[in-house]
C-alpha cells in the first residue's frame, strides 16, 4: 500500500509507470525478509569476527537521569551544516538553555584537504566563543561534545578513528586516523579555549537527548543526508567487548552504522539506478542501505530515472527538449522530491513550474503524472526500507513496546515519510489494524530532541561524571 498516491488515469505513460512500480515497490514479505536478515547482521556486527554493519561501541554507558548540570559546548559536523551550540543543563529536571549558530559547510571542503577542514571548524568555534564570551584569554576552558557523524572506531570516548567517509565526503589522509588530535591541533594553533570531552555520533546524541525527556525512548535514528541508528546494548551481548571487566548487564550505546547494511547485496531490492548511484559515488560498494534511503541520494535516484526514461525508453519523455540541466549529477536534492509530493493541485501546476524554473523543461500532463508517481515510489521505498532497520533492532532487543526518537531532514520534512514508515512497521511486525486512528502504535517513531546539541552536552556531562567517579 502506498499513502498519498496520485491515482488519475494516465494518458500514455502507464506502461512506464507500471514498470517503475514493479521496480520500486517493496511488498510486506520482502520487508520481513530484509528485517530478518538485518537482525542477523546486527548480531554479526557485535561478534569478534564482525560483519558488514560496524556496530561501533560508543562508550556512552548510561541514560541521563534528567539531573545533569553544567555548561557545555557542542559542535555538530553533519553532512550539510556546521553547528555550534552552548548548552546549559539547569538544575530543573530535564531543562536546558541553548544558544547556537549555524555555519554553512562549504561544498569544496567535503572533498578538499584535511587541514582546511579542521581550520575551518576551529575558525567557526573561535567566532562563536568570541561572540558569546568576549575575550578568550580571560575565560576558562569549556568542555566540548563533538558530534562527528561518520563511522569511527573508539576505544575511549574522546577518540575516534575514522573507518571511512560517508555522505559524499572524500578528504584524503583522515580514514584510518584518529580525528581528535587533528582537531585539537587546529584548536591549539588558534588558541581556542576548548577541551574535547566526548566524540559522539548524531544517532547516539539523538538517543540520549530523547531519553532525557522520555524514558520510553530506546532507539535514536537519523533520516537525513545519511541514515543510521543507535541503541543501548548490554555489554554481555557484545562478544567483541568480552575483554572488558564489567558486569554483563552494563549498558553500552551502539552506533550501528546501519547504512552499511547489505553491502554484499544479498537482500535489498536494488534497481539499475541504485547500482549507478553506487558506482558513481566516491565509495562504491559501501553504504548500500543508506544509498537507497538517505536524503543525499533521493533526488539523484529520481534524476537517474528521468534521464533513463528520456534516453532509453520508447516513451522518450521530454522529447525534443534540452535536458542538459537534468543531466547534471546531484542537481536535484530531496527537497525537490518533497515539493513534487506536496503539490496540492490536481493538475500538478507547481510541479510543472518547478520543472520549468529549475530544469528548463516543459512537462506535459502525462509526464507530470509520471514525475509525481516516481517521487512517490522513491519516497515510499525509502520510508519502508527504513522501517526494516527499526523493526530489526526491536526484534533483536525483544522490544514489543517503545518509542524511537528520529531526526533529520527526511524524517522532519519529507511528506508522508512518517506515515509510510509507520505503515511498514505495522506490516513487518504483524500488528492488528487500529480500532481508533488516534491510538498509539506499540512502537512509535517520534520526533527526537536535539541530539547533536543537547545530546552532545549530556554525553559530555555523563562522561565527566564517569571520569570523576573513576570508572572507564
Ligand atoms: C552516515 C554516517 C553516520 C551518521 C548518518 C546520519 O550514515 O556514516 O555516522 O549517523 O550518516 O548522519
Amino acid at each position: 500500500m502506498c499513502l498519498g498516491s496520485f491515482a488519475d488515469a494516465s494518458q500514455g505513460l502507464s506502461k512506464e509507470i507500471e514498470q517503475l512500480e514493479g521496480l520500486f515497490t517493496v511488498e510486506t514479505q520482502k520487508l520481513k525478509q530484509i528485517t530478518d536478515h538485518f537482525v542477523n547482521e546486527l548480531e554479526k556486527g557485535l561478534s569478534v569476527k564482525g560483519g558488514s554493519i560496524p556496530m561501533n561501541p560508543t562508550w556512552v554507558m548510561s541514560y541521563p537521569t534528567g539531573y545533569e548540570t553544567g555548561t557545555f559546548l557542542a559542535l555538530d559536523m553533519g553532512g550539510t551544516n556546521l553547528r555550534v551550540c552552548q548548552i546549559t543543563l539547569t538544575d530543573q529536571k530535564s531543562e536546558f538553555d541553548i544558544i547556537q549558530s549555524k555555519y554553512r559547510m562549504p561544498e569544496e571542503l567535503k572533498t578538499g584537504q584535511a587541514d582546511e577542514l579542521w581550520e575551518y571548524i576551529a575558525d567557526c568555534l573561535m567566532q562563536f566563543i568570541e561572540t558569546h564570551h568576549g575575550d578568550v584569554s580571560k575565560m576558562d576552558t569549556l568542555p566540548l561534545g563533538f558530534t562527528f557523524s561518520y563511522p569511527a572506531t573508539q576505544n575511549y570516548i574522546d577518540e575516534g578513528v575514522l573507518q571511512r567517509w560517508t555522505k559524499g565526503f572524500d578528504i584524503a589522509g583522515v580514514e584510518g586516523e584518529n580525528v581528535v588530535p587533528m582537531f585539537e591541533a587546529a584548536l591549539a594553533a588558534k588558541g581556542v579555549p576548548i577541551k574535547l570531552t566526548a566524540l559522539i555520533n548524531d544517532t547516539t546524541g539523538t538517543l540520549i537527548a530523547s531519553a532525557y525527556t522520555d524514558t520510553k525512548m530506546k532507539i535514536g535514528c537519523i533520516f537525513g543526508t545519511g541514515c543510521n541508528a543507535a541503541y543501548m546494548e548490554d555489554c554481555g551481548s557484545i562478544p567483541k567487548l568480552a575483554h572488558l571487566d564489567v558486569s554483563p548487564d552494563t549498558p553500552m550505546a551502539i552506533n550501528c552504522e546501519w547504512g552499511a547494511f547489505d553491502n554484499e547485496h544479498l537482500v535489498l531490492p536494488r534497481t539499475q539506478y541504485d547500482v549507478t548511484i553506487d558506482n558513481e559515488s566516491p565509495r562504491p560498494g559501501q553504504q548500500a542501505f543508506e544509498k537507497m534511503i538517505a536524503g543525499l541520494y533521493l533526488g539523484e535516484l529520481f534524476r537517474l530515472v528521468m534521464v533513463d526514461l528520456h534516453d532509453n525508453h520508447s516513451a522518450h519523455i521530454f522529447s525534443g527538449q534540452d535536458i542538459s540541466k537534468l543531466r547534471r549529477p546531484y542537481t536535484l536534492d530531496s527537497s525537490f522530491l518533497s515539493a513534487i509530493e506536496e503539490d496540492p493541485f490536481e493538475n500538478l501546476s507547481e510541479t510543472r513550474d518547478l520543472f520549468h524554473t529549475k530544469l528548463g523543461i516543459e512537462a506535459n500532463p502525462a509526464e507530470l503524472e509520471l514525475v509525481r508517481r516516481t517521487a512517490e515510489l522513491i519516497g515510499t521505498r525509502a520510508a519502508r526500507l527504513s522501517a526494516c532497520g527499526v523493526a530489526a533492532i526491536c526484534k533483536k532487543k525483544g522490544y514489543t513496546s517503545c518509542h524511537v526518537g528520529a531526526d533529520g531532514s527526511v524524517f522532519n520534512k519529507y511528506p508522508h515519510f512518517k506515515a509510510r514508515g509507520a505503515q511498514a512497521l505495522r506490516e513487518i511486525l504483524d500488528w492488528p489494524e487500529k480500532t481508533d486512528p488516534k491510538e498509539e502504535d506499540p512502537i512509535e517513531i517520534l520526533a527526537a530532541e536535539d541530539g547533536s546539541g543537547v545530546g552532545a552536552a549530556l554525553i559530555a556531562a555523563l562522561t565527566l561524571k564517569r571520569v570523576k567517579e573513576g570508572n572507564m
